[in-house]
């Protein structure tokens, strides 16, 4: 919607073009200022128009006037999306991102219209929170934060950027927050530690990460799309880009992480008188001479030998063991296959360093869903990899809310808050599920109920036995559906026995 010029001025001047000019009496005005000169700020002389209006313009004056120009939009000026015009029971998806002029109209061809101001492009991409399901209900904490609103710290030189999440953006994120990291061919993100632990997941490109721990114990290892990688909380590593440069996702087990606030050496070398530094290395400060005098961060590298071993520093101490290794390439891992859709799992059982971080990466066909569920234990952290989805919060005891979610976007969900996540998209829906637990777990509610006596069940549902009879024992994770988001029959008859 365009404000034509003439609606503009109308909107900026509002009616004051037709009262007398300013009077510059202000006598209810009180305190040290001088009235008079607050209301008279002298404007350059080719400004027009007032700063302020007259007392005159104060309500009650029956000549005011209002407006007569309807703001409903007539209904050749907007398109609806299919699902929009059904039963707003139903909750449809609705996908408004190709049509003109959404409008957040649900259960008829008329209703409420948005004549602005606004901006489309938000709506589209949000529709369940711009035209939510009619069961969404009451108040729960947002969910959803895209990386693509976060400020991009741009390294030195070209080196990379990050951006990061944590509670000043998502403030329900409390025990978990990520960092959305980039480097550029052979750039490092500088030595350094933090007080958090971080889990990492390859999102592109390899690196090459060296750390040592307490016990002097190296480690050193290459690591490509699909790895992980965990550093203990101040365990110091570095992590360098190959020439295909790199991008990665940090989780960290706590929600008000800041990527800016980590501990660097160069920050260490800065902060410490140079006498000092020089007698803790016993040596010269000439040494020191051409050390840069500013903070390294994220900065260009030379290449790294390709020959991993010429990296394999080793003291008396030796590598840490591989059961304790800080890598893990879950590449390699052929995920389970499951109707709709595909899941696999790295906790603590088989990634014992990490051992607060259960994650999932899972897949979802479009039309199929990530199956109702909560977690017992932990909230869920998530970042959306490929595809498009969306996932309704309940939280006890009667709200919900609907969020949609498309690649680079964190969702989070607390604990024991049940949720889903619908592929509303036409390609494979990929995501990453982050918990602080010890095994990945949770409740799904096709199983709970499966496993519940079918009269006990049946007393609070209602429903008959013919259902009851298909309720599964076993966890699926992910249940196919349509990829016609406004099916309403996913029985297998109606998938022609599938
Ligand atoms: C990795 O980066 C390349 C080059 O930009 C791009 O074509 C590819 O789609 C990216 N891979 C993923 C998994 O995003
Ligand atoms: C690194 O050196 C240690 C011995 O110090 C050896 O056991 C290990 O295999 C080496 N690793 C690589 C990747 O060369
Ligand atoms: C890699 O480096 C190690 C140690 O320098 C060396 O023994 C080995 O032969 C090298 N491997 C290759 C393939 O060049
Ligand atoms: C997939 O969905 C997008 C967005 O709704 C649409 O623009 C595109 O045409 C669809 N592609 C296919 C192959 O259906």
């Amino acid at each position: 919607m365009r404000y034509s010029s003439a609606a503009v001025l109308h909107l900026l001047a509002g009616q004051a073009y037709a009262l007398p000019a300013p009077a510059p009496q202000a006598s209810h005005v009180s305190g040290p200022v001088d009235p008079s000169q607050v209301l008279n700020l002298p404007l350059s002389s080719d400004a027009s128009g007032s700063l302020r209006g007259s007392e005159a313009l104060l309500g009650y004056n029956p000549s005011n006037p209002i407006s007569t120009e309807s703001t409903v939009i007539p209904p050749d000026e907007f398109e609806l999306a299919p699902g929009q015009s059904d039963d707003r029971e139903l909750g449809f998806y609705i996908d408004l991102t190709n049509v003109k002029n959404p409008q957040p109209i649900r259960g008829g061809t008329t209703g409420p219209t948005d004549p602005g101001p606004r901006t489309p492009a938000y709506d589209r991409l949000n529709s369940d929170v711009y035209v939510p399901p009619s069961s969404d209900m009451g108040e729960v904490s947002n969910a959803k934060w895209p990386f693509g609103l976060s400020h991009n710290r741009h390294g030195l030189a070209g080196a990379g950027w990050a951006r990061s999440q944590n509670t000043d953006q998502l403030p329900s994120s409390v025990a978990m927050a990520g960092t959305n990291m980039r480097l550029s061919p052979h750039a490092y993100r500088e030595l350094h530690w933090h007080k958090q632990g971080e889990w990492a997941l390859m999102l592109n490109g390899s690196v090459r990460l060296s750390s040592i721990n307490e016990a002097g114990q190296t480690f050193v290892d290459d690591i490509t799309e699909g790895d992980v990688w965990f550093f203990p909380p101040g365990i110091p590593h570095s992590i360098q880009a190959f020439e295909s440069g790199c991008e990665f996702l940090l989780v960290f087990n706590d929600g008000s992480f800041s990527e800016e606030n980590t501990f660097l050496l160069s920050e260490l070398m800065m902060r410490n008188p140079e006498s000092v530094i020089a007698k803790n290395f016993r040596t010269s400060v000439k040494t020191f001479d051409n050390t840069p005098k500013e903070q390294l961060w994220i900065f260009p590298g030379t290449p790294a030998p390709t020959n991993i071993s010429e990296q394999n520093v080793t003291g008396p101490a030796g590598m840490i063991p591989v059961e304790g290794s800080y890598s893990y390439h879950w590449s390699q891992q052929q995920p389970a296959k499951v109707p709709g859709g595909s899941i696999k799992i790295l906790d603590p059982a088989t990634f014992p360093i990490a051992s607060t971080f259960s994650a999932a990466l899972i897949t979802v066909e479009p039309g199929a869903m990530r199956e109702m569920h909560w977690h017992t234990t932990s909230d869920e952290w998530s970042y959306f990899i490929q595809g498009s989805a969306r996932l309704t919060v309940y939280e006890a005891p009667a709200a919900s809310r609907t969020f949609d979610f498309t690649a680079g976007d964190v969702g989070y969900v607390p604990v024991p808050n049940a949720h889903y996540l619908e592929n509303t998209g036409n390609e494979t829906l990929i995501y990453l599920e982050v918990l602080q637990a010890t095994q990945y777990s949770d409740i799904s509610v096709n199983q709970w109920l499966g496993l519940t006596p079918k009269q006990i069940v049946k007393d609070h549902l209602k429903v008959d036995d013919a259902f009851l009879d298909t309720l599964p024992k076993e966890k699926s994770f992910v249940v196919p559906g349509n990829p016609d988001l406004m099916a309403t029959d996913f029985t297998p008859a109606a998938h022609g026995g599938a």
